[in-house]
């Protein structure tokens, strides 16, 4: 049993964000399909796959065992100065397969954010090659959430989470509003809310100048700003204007990608094919760590196969081989289980559920989702008690208070920073919306 001192040793020890429950009781021992069990054995239903990772569920043998034979037959090797391995290569291949298009060509990483440094640095190079070295600028949307490096941090569209890096971010990398149905949609319809959110942002590439913008990075669904759904249609327009200006576009679908939207990647609802595509997550199901940078063909070829000098520089675990082995087990336990048009047939149930459960309620203004991500979206007029409080919390928190000893003291001096803290948010949330499901951290 790894008691709280040990714990105090991790860096999630200085962030206190559950409201309820102490560390002791936060250490997960064990998972099995979609369960996981804490170390004090209660058994947890995994309603977010981990963070959007685990898509073949938890505890597949096929998985262990191809990770075992690729750790004895070679555990690593770099892929540095023209070596690579059997697995990565292989899964390369497997992807340009299931990827849309001619989506062919295949950098892997280790981490999603990584994915996305990758995919902005190939756009850079293969500017840099065809003799165009102003176009730097990379024009990303408000809500999105790119990864945790410095890099994509520059590209992220959540005030709150890069404010302390900003003296770090060079000028030049504006964020648009992304079409967001219930927010922003008015009187006039889907079509039209896009047509605008299109318009701005073209009117935003000219602005910065286009012979300056590299590319435009988004997520097809915005995940970690609140699971907005922009209506089909958006990607389209976003892929004419990239065209129209000579703009690259990067799709990050490191949380869409691999099934999650019901289709292999959340691009194919509209059968658009982005310049670059960000995978990771489901590419492994977080068995080992692995994401990668997807370029199509015409990119690639801009990179002479004879050259001899290094353009997108990799990292030392890119193309690991025994993350590579996971990634293609994981991938065959997808397809053997039909496991993405599961998401879409269960996505459909969820979202039917979800609007007959709460679809009527006055604090709900709208019910939406693609596949397995849907949401429902607080009702901008409804306000809640002001302790913001359930009647689950109220009992759990009476126990808490009830039990003798200094781990109920430890709760409620949480309890009280949590309310502090929710005080604070209520005060500055103003007349928008907010999220009751869905869960909108990445
Ligand atoms: C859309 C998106 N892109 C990138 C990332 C960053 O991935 P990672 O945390 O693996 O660096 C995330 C993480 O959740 C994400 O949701």
């Amino acid at each position: 049993m790894i008691d709280g001192n040990m714990i105090r040793h991790l860096w999630t020890h200085k962030t206190q964000d559950h409201p309820w429950l102490s560390d002791e009781e936060l250490v997960i021992d064990r998972a099995e399909g979609v369960w996981v069990w804490t170390q004090t054995g209660k058994k947890l239903l995994d309603g977010f796959a981990g963070l959007a990772v685990v898509n073949v569920g938890h505890g597949r043998r096929e998985i262990a065992e191809a990770i075992a034979e690729q750790t004895v037959k070679l555990a690593y090797y770099p892929t540095t100065r023209q070596f690579s391995n059997r697995p990565a290569a292989e899964l390369a291949a497997k992807l340009a397969s299931l990827t849309p298009g001619d989506l062919t060509y295949t950098m892997f990483a280790v981490s999603g954010s990584e994915a996305n440094e990758r995919s902005m640095q190939i756009a850079r190079h293969y500017w840099l090659r065809k003799g165009r070295p102003n176009k730097h600028k990379v024009i990303a949307l408000q809500g999105g959430y790119h990864g945790a490096t410095a890099g994509t941090f520059a590209v992220c569209g959540l005030p709150h989470m890069v404010e302390p890096y900003a003296p770090l971010h060079v000028p030049g990398f504006a964020k648009v509003a992304p079409p967001h149905p219930f927010r922003d949609r008015g009187l006039g319809t889907d079509e039209e809310m896009v047509q605008r959110r299109a318009a701005d942002l073209r009117e935003a590439i000219l602005r910065e100048g286009p012979e300056t913008v590299s590319a435009v990075i988004l997520e097809p669904i915005l995940s970690s700003g609140g699971i907005i759904v922009p209506p089909l249609g958006w990607l389209r327009a976003v892929r004419a204007i990239c065209d129209e200006l000579e703009v690259l576009m990067i799709a990050d679908e490191v949380i869409t990608g691999f099934g999650r939207t019901g289709r292999w990647f959340a691009v194919e609802h509209e059968g658009v094919v982005p310049d670059l595509m960000s995978v990771a997550k489901g590419i492994t199901s977080g068995y080992v760590p692995l994401s990668a940078s997807i370029a199509r063909r015409h990119l690639a070829d801009a990179f002479p196969d004879d050259s001899t000098q290094e353009n997108v520089h990799p990292n030392t675990y890119a193309a690991h081989p025994v993350a590579c082995a996971a990634g293609l087990a994981n991938l065959r336990i997808m397809e053997q289980d039909h496991l993405v048009e599961n998401a879409a047939a269960m996505g459909t149930r969820l979202l039917g559920g979800l609007r007959a459960a709460v679809g009527k309620r006055a604090i709900v203004g709208d019910v939406r989702g693609r596949g397995l991500r849907p949401r429902a979206r607080r009702q901008a007029r409804w306000r809640p008690r002001p302790q913001g409080v359930g009647p689950r919390r109220d009992r759990l928190r009476a126990r808490q208070r009830a039990a003798p000893g200094p781990a109920a003291v430890h709760h409620r001096r949480r309890d009280r920073s949590a309310r502090a803290r929710r005080r604070r948010e209520h005060r500055g949330a103003g007349a928008g919306d907010r999220e009751v499901s869905g869960g909108s951290r990445h």
